[in-house]
């Protein structure tokens, strides 16, 4: 099932997608002067550093690529550690593993992003970065974390694959740690299938970051480079064709992002009040409105309704909860890098059911009410899509609302 970029796919993606198909050149670099040669992908990154207003965008084959040159470049390797939350999904993890640091799970708080508290604690002499995932489109309270950040002398890394679009005190978020990450895969607010970006502000990184997408090449090649190349790198080339179905979608993000807010606020504003319902921490109003995460009282109360309404909790739903990542737990399945060598695991840090306790306790009780993703694999199975009316929006919340009061005396 799909996410909002979806919904909004039209016309607009039509005339891109054929302006490439008709040029027939569908690589990303080209000769500028020549007609034939359209420059999507440069101009989608030029577009998004415009109006982000950041430095250095560089688009890349997925949010997985993106994560993996972005920690890659940020000189993340053999020896480190870097804190991730529990609740993300598994490319969080595994893209540290594939650059060979090792990820430490933190709990999260009912933001249902990293808890503070609880990162501090887990900082070592290894820590080397905090990955601050903005889960469902909800920024982490990126200030506290930069501080905690600092104070350590650490990197703030932003996972915004889920929250492309979303701010946090008026900045885009992805674009206030040292680097961030979109996704722009079919879940995502705006997608091509497949697809991702790194952004930061920083030279050296954007530099180091476009050699190792690239086989080592230097930035906008525009010929054979031989003997600048200063890094091995890997071929995550985003092309023509992703480039301009993006570009059409990114010229949309504003209204698609206000249907969404509006769509939440009056989902939201219909549950207010409801004995047993309370929502889940915003840090930021800036929030993408993808999801409305509502909390019951207790576990039974929440599966008993999820089991009405054809839904599970978080807790139960498959990808993004470490107690359901059988690649990791028990270190089963773990590979370590660089790229795949096959001694065991570099660590004694361990990885198992129910080892944060916090987390399972909040998402026991959490439900995700789709409003712009409709995916199972979130526990949304049960909810709105971004092109429902008020109408279907009051039944939907109506039929929470009776439901819930079937089992919260
Ligand atoms: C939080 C998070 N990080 C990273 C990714 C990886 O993105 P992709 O599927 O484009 O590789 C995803 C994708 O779902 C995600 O949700």
């Amino acid at each position: 099932m799909p996410g909002p970029g979806y919904y909004w796919v039209g016309k607009e993606e039509e005339e891109e997608v054929l302006d490439v198909i008709r040029s027939k050149y569908l690589f990303r670099y080209g000769d500028s002067n020549d007609p034939a040669f359209k420059k999507k992908v440069y101009t989608l990154e030029q577009e998004i550093c415009s109006k982000f207003g950041i430095k250095h965008t560089l688009a890349v084959s997925s949010g997985t690529s993106a994560l993996i040159v972005a920690m890659t470049a940020a000189r993340i390797g053999p020896g480190d550690e870097v804190i991730v939350p529990g609740y993300t999904f598994i490319a969080s993890i595994s893209s540290v593993i594939a650059c060979g640091a090792v990820p430490v799970l933190a709990e999260v708080d009912e933001s249902l992003t990293l808890d503070l508290t609880d990162v501090e604690q887990r900082i070592s002499p290894k820590t080397k970065a905090i990955l601050a995932v903005h889960m469902l489109g909800n920024p982490c309270d990126l200030d506290a974390l930069k501080d905690i950040a600092d104070k350590h002398g650490i990197m703030l890394i932003e996972d915004a694959a889920q929250a492309f679009g979303g701010t946090y005190k008026g900045s885009y978020l992805g674009t206030i740690g040292k680097v961030g990450i979109y996704s722009f895969n079919i879940f995502k607010t705006m997608n091509a299938g497949d697809g991702g970006m790194v952004v930061t502000g920083d030279d050296d990184l954007y530099t180091t970051a476009f050699s190792f997408h690239d086989q080592g090449h230097l930035p906008n090649r525009t010929g054979v480079e031989v003997g600048n190349r200063s890094v091995i790198g890997w071929n995550f080339r985003m092309n023509e064709l992703t480039a301009a179905f993006l570009l059409a979608q990114f010229r949309k993000i504003d209204r698609l992002k206000e249907g969404l807010r509006r769509l939440k606020k009056r989902y939201k504003d219909k549950l207010q009040g409801v004995d047993g319902i309370s929502f889940r921490k915003i840090n930021d109003p800036g929030e993408c409105g993808t999801l409305l995460t509502v909390f019951l009282p207790t576990k039974e109360i929440a599966d008993k309704v999820c089991g009405e309404l054809g839904t599970t909790t978080i807790a139960h739903s498959g990808w993004h909860v470490y107690n359901n990542m059988e690649q990791i737990l028990e270190k089963k399945q773990l590979t370590p890098g660089p790229p795949f060598r096959s001694e065991e695991f570099p660590t004694d840090v361990k990885y198992y059911k129910g080892m944060l306790p916090q987390t399972d306790g909040i998402l026991d009780r959490a439900i995700n009410i789709s409003i712009g993703v409709i995916d199972a694999g979130l526990g949304a199975a049960f909810g709105v899509n971004p092109m429902s009316t008020d109408d279907e929006v009051d039944t939907k919340a109506d039929t929470f609302i009776s439901t819930v009061r079937k089992y919260v005396s």
